[in-house]
């Protein structure tokens, strides 16, 4: 750690020098390889603990360092660029050997990521790609386009067009359905709704989808921060534009639990999922407990499961390799090209959960308990 500290204080050049001198790469940061783990402090930054997910991951990766004998920074920054930034900055000050962050957005890190690497510590992008900056080692994540195919295919399979094996379906059509997206700040909100969209545009183009609303650009669809009360408002505000005509709405590609449950809240007050107006096919992410009871109760349709403990391991890894002084194990070297450079990236596999799967694939993996999928909260 002391190491770091004298690097820092002795500014960008000599950094710049002495991974000349070493013939390290970008990725290369000081010697730690001889420290021992109890003398080494991981920062990691979270983005928000008003989404379970985050804190599930924020858990789960200090839970892995701290069993292997590491000090670990843990911090939140309550959805707010600024606090992120000075989070990050004071780890980079107190010595941080490694950095593991989760952008709110994947643009504003590069000064502090600049710092890092002035102060050789490796960075790793965690879940979210930091974007626009040189200084970012490696990237663990989920396949995130395939989410995006994955929530398209289930709210096709939701509305019959589709069997569960990708086989066409025995509806028709047409359905009127509206799209969301995520936080256009949020790299992987591109990645889910391309992939959604190119999964859906067969459907539209042949007349068995339709976007009443005709909000099918991702600047016309996006949820800034994610927020849920924006998502309800926005469904609200469908509502009321495109569908005061008796027509109603059959389904809805939502790329994060949270929204769902704005989106069914402003479908409820409006009648939906009672009597005769059915409730829509409302697709998710991240098996959140609120959207899985939701899912056990019939009312929201699936979700997409990322276990979080093991983007966890995997950032435990890349973090590990650094301190030995290593290059962390790639499994994509194409794809997250993050406007200056490709970063290195290991991704997971995700899993799409409908009802039926909810015991095998999230109880019986531990993810939750039964009884926190009958109560909607988590212990
Ligand atoms: C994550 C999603 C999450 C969303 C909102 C994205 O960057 O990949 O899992 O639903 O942020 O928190």
């Amino acid at each position: 750690m002391r190491r770091r500290i004298l690097a820092a204080l002795s500014g960008a050049a000599l950094a710049i020098g002495m991974a000349a001198c070493s013939g390290e790469g970008a990725g290369g940061g000081g010697d730690t390889s001889g420290d021992k783990p109890a003398d080494l402090t991981i920062g990691v930054s979270m983005p928000t603990q008003t989404s379970e997910r985050w804190i599930a991951d924020g858990n789960s990766v200090k839970e892995k360092l701290t069993a292997k004998g590491y000090k670990v920074d843990l911090q939140y920054a309550g959805d707010d660029i600024p606090t992120q930034s000075q989070q990050v900055d004071q780890m980079i000050t107190q010595g941080a050997d490694v950095l593991i962050i989760a952008a709110i957005d994947g643009t504003a890190l590069s000064g502090q990521l600049q710092a890092a690497a002035d102060a050789k510590i490796p960075v790793i992008s965690y879940d979210r790609l930091i974007r626009d900056s040189p200084n970012v080692n490696f990237y663990v994540s989920f396949d995130n386009y395939k989410v995006g195919v994955a929530q398209a295919n289930a709210l096709l399979v939701g509305l019959g067009l589709q069997n569960k094996d990708g086989s066409k379906g025995t509806a028709a059509g047409p359905f009127n359905v509206e799209l969301f997206a995520g936080s256009l700040d949020d790299n992987n909100a591109h990645f889910f709704f391309s992939g959604a969209m190119d999964t859906l545009k067969p459907f539209v183009d042949a007349g068995a989808l339709r976007v009443k609303s005709g909000q099918t650009k991702i600047e016309q669809v996006a949820i800034l921060r994610w927020q849920q009360e924006t998502a309800q408002k926005r469904m609200e505000d469908l509502l009321t534009s495109s569908y005061n005509d008796g027509s109603v709405v059959n389904g809805v590609l939502s790329p994060f639990d949270g929204l769902s449950r704005g989106i069914i809240t402003a479908l409820q007050n409006a009648g939906y999922g009672a009597g005769a107006k059915k409730m829509p096919v409302v697709t998710g992410q991240d098996a959140e407990v609120a959207s899985v009871k939701l899912i056990n109760d019939g009312v929201q349709s699936s979700t997409i499961f990322k276990d979080t403990r093991l983007l966890a391991e995997q950032a435990v890894i890349a973090a590990e390799a650094y301190l030995q002084d290593k290059e962390p194990a790639a499994n994509d070297t194409k794809t997250y090209e993050n406007g200056v450079k490709v970063v290195p990236s290991f991704l997971l596999p995700v899993q799409t959960v409908y009802k039926d799967d909810i015991t095998s694939v999230l109880i019986d993996s531990g993810y939750l308990t039964a009884e926190e999928v009958a109560s909607g909260q988590a212990k």
